[in-house]
């Protein structure tokens, strides 16, 4: 585990509980004692090269401050390790586009942690546009809303790695889940035309708010609003179609469809816990370590598509135009 703070923890409990051995790289002593106090590990190191000299493993998952995922994908990926990469797979396209280089050197399987396509409700949601249940879509819009200071309440949010650009932090980054969302239900889109800045009281340096106004050559229109300030917290898709619409919400955690057939709302409700997403990538994982072949739920060259878009958006925020995909290499 590469990375003891809040999602590697995450992964490294959910890993013991499937009954993995684990060993920490964290620099920070204080983390890796809290590691250290709830979990046995075989191994407790502060750098990387330090883990990797130290034995042998089955594998290794990069739960590290996006900044770190180029030069330690290359390491582990060096070392043969099957890897378990947390989103993003880095800050800059140009730095994703590398480590695809050295996987392919490598030859070693990547999965990579987008990991809202784990969750039940919105497999449920692409069955939906599959079958056209809402009839031919017309326009999407994406909302993810989230108070930065809100979300990890044991440190200042000002020392969290999403306050920095040079650690790969803001919301078109860290939010790109919606991204990956858009491209796993629709593809790629012909265009974008994007707003992305600071605009909160926050006390970063990285964006806050992500506008995204995305064409598609079907004649599909996406809006899409990311940002670090929205209280309360609001995570939401709502899809328009010829028939109906369809909207999927966190809370409450449902997909709701109305269609002109039924002229009113059906509720499909859910149990699933956020937990549960983890899981499904970490067996998803660990299948790949016991020798499961086939398509996987989410790759590189997924992660590479995100940051294409992303790549756009910036672009467009920076020239004020409307940028095409074919035009970011
Ligand atoms: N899939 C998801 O839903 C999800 C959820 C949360 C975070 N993430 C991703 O996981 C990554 C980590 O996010 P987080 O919220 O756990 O951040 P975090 O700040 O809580 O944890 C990051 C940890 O990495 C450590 N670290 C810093 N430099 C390091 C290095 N060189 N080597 C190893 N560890 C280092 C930090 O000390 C910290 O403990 C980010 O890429 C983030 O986008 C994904």
């Amino acid at each position: 585990m590469i990375g003891g703070g809040s999602v590697g923890k995450r992964h490294a409990r959910n890993l013991a509980a499937e009954g993995c051995d684990i060993a920490l790289v964290e620099p920070r002593e204080d983390r890796r004692a809290e590691l250290a106090g709830g979990m046995r590990l075989v191994g407790n190191h502060a750098t990387l090269e330090a883990g990797i000299a130290a034995r042998r493993y089955d594998g290794a998952v990069i739960a590290s401050p996006p900044s770190f995922h180029l030069v330690q994908g290359q390491a582990c990926l060096a070392a043969r390790l099957p890897l378990f990469l947390e989103k993003p797979v880095c800050p800059r396209l140009a730095d994703a586009q590398a480590l695809k280089i050295a996987a392919a050197t490598s030859g070693t399987p990547l999965l990579l942690g987008y990991t809202w396509r784990w969750w039940p409700p919105f497999q449920s949601v692409r069955r939906h546009l599959a079958a056209q249940t809402i009839g031919t879509l017309r326009h999407v819009k994406f909302t993810l809303a989230a108070h930065l200071a809100d979300w990890h309440p044991y440190e200042r949010y000002q020392d969290f790695f999403m306050a920095s650009t040079a650690l790969g932090g803001g919301a078109l980054l860290d939010e790109s889940h919606w991204i990956d969302l858009l491209l796993w239900f629709f593809g790629p889109p012909r265009d974008v035309m994007a707003r992305v800045e600071k605009i909160s009281d926050l006390d970063i340096d990285t964006d806050d708010n992500v506008d995204l106004l995305i064409g598609y050559d079907s004649g599909l229109r996406i809006s899409m609003h990311l940002d670090l300030y929205g209280r309360p917290h609001e995570k939401f898709v709502q899809f328009s179609g010829e028939k109906g619409t369809m909207r999927w919400s966190e809370v409450p955690n449902e997909v709701a469809i109305w269609t002109t057939d039924s002229n009113a709302w059906s509720r499909e409700a859910f149990e699933c816990q956020r937990n549960d997403m983890f899981v499904g990538a970490i067996r998803e994982f660990l299948s790949l370590l016991s020798g499961r072949s086939g398509p996987l739920t989410c790759t590189l060259d997924d992660g590479i598509a995100v940051l294409r878009v992303a790549e756009a958006a910036r672009l467009s925020h920076a020239q004020g135009r409307r940028v095409a995909l074919q035009d970011v290499s």
